[in-house]
């Protein structure tokens, strides 16, 4: 299908992304300008998070860039997939939240159990996901102005070509940004009716779980367990390492995760750590989950679903056998330096094909930070420190140290804190933090009301990190990222000096101009 000259609109690329869904045997969408030059300046191998960005920045630049995505839509696996449906279920999950614990009280209708529906949420993505597709699709080609093959399979020939939808492409310079997918673990029985990853829970899911296990103690496995328990559907966490524990989530502070894994466990989700699943039984669709605990005794657990959540793996084999020169990691992870070039001089690697972290920001700089160097900018992106996140029912956001890992790198380490930490004090009446989405919980049950730190060098008197859990303050940490990772970092001087929308979701600004006239800092 030759789109180049025609100007959908959205509703249009909605009905063709939806039909090519439904129909594998459906032809390429092709929008390519057949009159330049047939060389391009860099192929973009998968349209995701990466590629879009890297090809959009390259175009800005002046170049030609060529996307060829298998699916028929740009963006690739977080609109389609991942962050998006997980936002609406997260999103969903603390409305249920705030519901559950106020049950036919005040305004709130009795909890309903049976119109508080996975099944449901996932069908009203599932339905509605193609409109952002068909925004991406449409934006790509007539604002940005980027060339592309959607519907197509990428295979690559060499270092310079690739084929796809039956024709041969040559670029100066390869972008690899093929993503990752579930690395399912091997657990006997995970090929059953009833086992779901994020990815499949959206394709398959076609009944209504009454009771989950979830496997894995990451951002996937809380997220998504949040989300089920929420709904009423009684969950068990099974997770090796404790749970936020596991390698991929840096600089998550230990008393964050005593608070939000209390929290978990306070609305009733279980959470077995140290724990491993050794089998998931039934006949044809799963109905028990046969764990070994901690302490070597095995425990079977009853269920009608299970969740896998225990991470991701480069979509890259195919690549490396295409191009043997190609460096990767053990787990299959494209090799690059800081400019995403690769072992091989024209070939560039972006995203999760790279490995952790798996994130948006990453795979779009790692794009962008490609393609300038396609273009003869000299350009490194370290995204060794970056503000971070995941949802329980709250929204929790972290950057910087820790001040466990604060504590261990500096001897003056300073930590103003909300509710305080003072020995004693009868903080379960204290109805703080309070802000948008928490003033409920501050004047009925105050402890459900949120969590804030903040992590000070003393001497210096500048900030290390950051801890939030709540709600609304991802916004101000992606700006609490920028000032306190640049040279000069950010002092509580400084941040006590900020004007605050007063009830801010983080107190940081009122509680560091509480302190900052003090010659020597010290905790609150
Ligand atoms: C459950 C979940 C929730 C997440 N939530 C968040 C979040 O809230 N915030 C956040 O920052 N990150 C989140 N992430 C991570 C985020 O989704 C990824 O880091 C991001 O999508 C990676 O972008 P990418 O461009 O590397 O890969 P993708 O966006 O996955 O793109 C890869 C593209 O390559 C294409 N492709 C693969 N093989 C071929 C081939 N042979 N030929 C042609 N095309 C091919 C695919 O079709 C796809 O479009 C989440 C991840 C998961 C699993
Ligand atoms: N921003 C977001 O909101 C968001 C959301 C979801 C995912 N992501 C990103 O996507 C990537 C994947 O996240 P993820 O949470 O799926 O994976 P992850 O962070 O890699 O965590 C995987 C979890 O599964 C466990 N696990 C792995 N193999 C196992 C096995 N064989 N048996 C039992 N447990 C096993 C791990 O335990 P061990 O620790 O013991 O190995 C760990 O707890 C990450 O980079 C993440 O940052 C981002």
């Amino acid at each position: 299908m030759d789109v180049r000259s025609e100007h959908y609109n959205l509703a249009k690329w909605y009905d063709i992304i939806e039909s090519a869904l439904d129909d594998p045997d459906s032809e390429p969408i092709v929008n390519i300008a057949e009159e330049a030059a047939s060389e391009y300046d860099a192929i973009f191998v998968g349209g995701g998070a990466g590629g879009r960005f890297g090809a959009a920045f390259l175009r800005a630049l002046g170049g030609r860039p060529l996307i060829i995505d298998a699916w028929p839509f740009l963006g690739g696996s977080c609109p389609h997939q991942a962050c998006v449906p997980h936002h609406l279920f997260s999103d969903v999950a603390a409305e249920m939240d705030l519901w559950r614990w106020y049950s036919g009280r005040f305004f709130f209708p009795d909890w309903d159990p049976d119109k508080a529906s996975i099944l449901e949420m996932v069908q009203l993505f599932r339905d509605g996901r193609s409109y952002a597709h068909a925004f991406m699709n449409w934006q790509t080609k007539e604002q940005l102005n980027v060339e592309f093959m959607l519907n197509a399979r990428a295979r690559i020939i060499d270092s310079r070509t690739v084929e796809a939808g039956g024709r041969r492409f040559t670029g100066q310079n390869m972008v690899i940004g093929t993503g990752a997918h579930v690395k399912v673990p091997q657990i006997p029985g995970l090929e059953m009716h009833g086992v779901y990853d994020f990815a499949t829970l959206i394709e398959d899911l076609d009944y209504e779980p009454g009771k989950c296990v979830v496997i894995g103690g990451g951002k996937t496995a809380v997220e998504y367990g949040s989300f089920f328990n929420a709904t009423g559907c009684e969950t068990t966490i099974v997770t090796r390492s404790g749970i936020m524990q596991t390698p991929s989530l840096h600089h998550v502070d230990d008393d964050v995760r005593d608070y939000v894994t209390e929290g978990m466990r306070k609305r009733g989700i279980t959470i077995l750590e140290g724990a491993e699943p050794v089998e998931v039984r039934g006949s044809g669709t799963v109905s028990e989950v046969v764990v070994r605990l901690r302490s070597g005794e095995t425990l079977t657990l009853g269920t009608d679903f299970v969740f896998v959540g225990t991470g991701e793996a480069p979509n890259t084999g195919w690549v490396l056998d295409a191009l043997p020169g190609l460096k990767s990691d053990d787990a299959g992870a494209i090799i690059v330096d800081r400019r995403m070039l690769t072992s091989i001089p024209n070939v560039y690697a972006i995203g999760d094909a790279i490995g952790a972290p798996m994130e948006m920001f990453k795979a779009r700089k790692c794009g962008v930070t490609a393609a300038r160097n396609i273009m003869g900018i000299d350009s490194e992106f370290d995204f060794s420190e970056y503000p971070d996140f995941l949802h329980s029912t709250y929204e929790v956001t972290w950057v910087g140290l820790s001040e466990q890992e604060a504590r261990q790198q500096y001897d003056d380490v300073i930590i103003i804190q909300m509710p305080p930490y003072v020995k004693g004090l009868d903080t379960e009446h204290l109805p703080l933090p309070l802000a948008e989405r928490t003033m409920l919980y501050g004047f009925t049950q105050p402890e459900l009301s949120g969590f804030q730190k903040l992590v000070a060098d003393g001497r210096p008197r500048r900030v290390l990190g950051a801890h939030h859990v709540g709600y609304g303050a991802k916004d101000s940490f992606q700006y609490l990222d920028y000032l306190i990772h640049r040279p000069q970092g950010l002092t509580i001087d400084e941040l006590g000096d900020m004007n605050e929308l007063f009830l801010n979701p983080e107190h940081f600004i009122q509680l560091s101009r509480l302190r900052a006239g003090n010659t020597k800092l010290v905790d609150l």
